[in-house]
């Protein structure tokens, strides 16, 4: 199944303005920790990313879609140093803000690539190679005609499973009870992928509350942790 470029955006870009801290951080650390998308047709085995290059090492890698501000991306590869974390966002005063982060927590076990995490996945990641994914607090796109749009949907999950290495996870985590419903069938129905528990997951305490997360719980919302092994 290809995605290509036509594929339904699970985003729409947000004009959003960048702070200074930001737009200074984005120009001066982009080029150490960004990643250009370098798309390649996934033929023959030969995929651009190579993982050892960009990290400066074989640590295993999780890779984490939509890190928004990135200050939980940061906190938990600050408390890893032993993996290492590819952080895929669209939203770039988002990058700014976590290549600030980087910068004033002496980071080094971040990579970003500025880029749709779909195409990312489909044209530069290997398969097999990828320890976990985090999506935590993926937009819920509610009404019933954006549904579409929703990232944990098939065939996307079934791109995660051939993406994960043998013992590794996707963990989603959402403040939308229908999006959670969602979630549970489409990951439960991906083939390549199997329920660590039986239905929605423990929360998983190593899990930094994330920027969306306050602002859910402000609105009373419960959330809801997904967490489903390779294999
Ligand atoms: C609702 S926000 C959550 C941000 C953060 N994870 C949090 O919990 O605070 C969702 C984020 O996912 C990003 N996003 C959505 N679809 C994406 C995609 N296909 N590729 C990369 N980023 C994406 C959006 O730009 C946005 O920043």
């Amino acid at each position: 199944m290809g995605y290509g470029q036509s594929h339904i955006k699970s985003y729409v870009l947000r004009a959003g303005r960048m702070s200074d801290a930001q737009r200074r951080s984005y120009k001066t650390l982009f080029p150490d920790f960004c990643v250009p998308f370098t798309p390649e047709p996934a033929e023959a085995g030969s995929f651009r990313l190579d993982f050892k290059h960009i990290f400066g090492n074989e640590n295993p890698v999780t890779l984490e879609i939509g890190f928004g501000m990135g200050i939980a991306t940061a906190m938990i590869a600050q408390d890893n140093p032993q993996k290492n974390y590819l952080g895929v966002e669209v939203h770039r005063p988002g990058i700014g803000r976590l290549l600030w982060e980087i910068d004033a927590r002496s980071i080094s076990n971040i990579r970003i690539i500025e880029h749709d995490a779909v195409e990312v996945l489909e044209k530069m990641i290997p398969p097999s190679s990828i320890a976990a994914f985090h999506i935590f607090f993926p937009d819920p796109w509610p009404k019933k005609r954006h549904h579409k749009r929703r990232l944990l949907t098939r065939p996307f999950t079934g791109l995660l499973a051939e993406k994960l290495c043998p013992g590794g996870y996707v963990y989603m985590v959402t403040d939308w009870a229908d999006y959670g419903d969602w979630a549970l069938a489409e990951l439960s129905a991906t083939n390549g992928l199997r329920n660590r528990y039986a239905g929605f997951a423990e929360h998983q305490s190593w899990r930094p509350e994330t920027k969306f997360e306050r602002k859910g719980i402000e609105k009373q919302h419960e959330v809801r942790e997904l967490f489903f092994l390779k294999g």
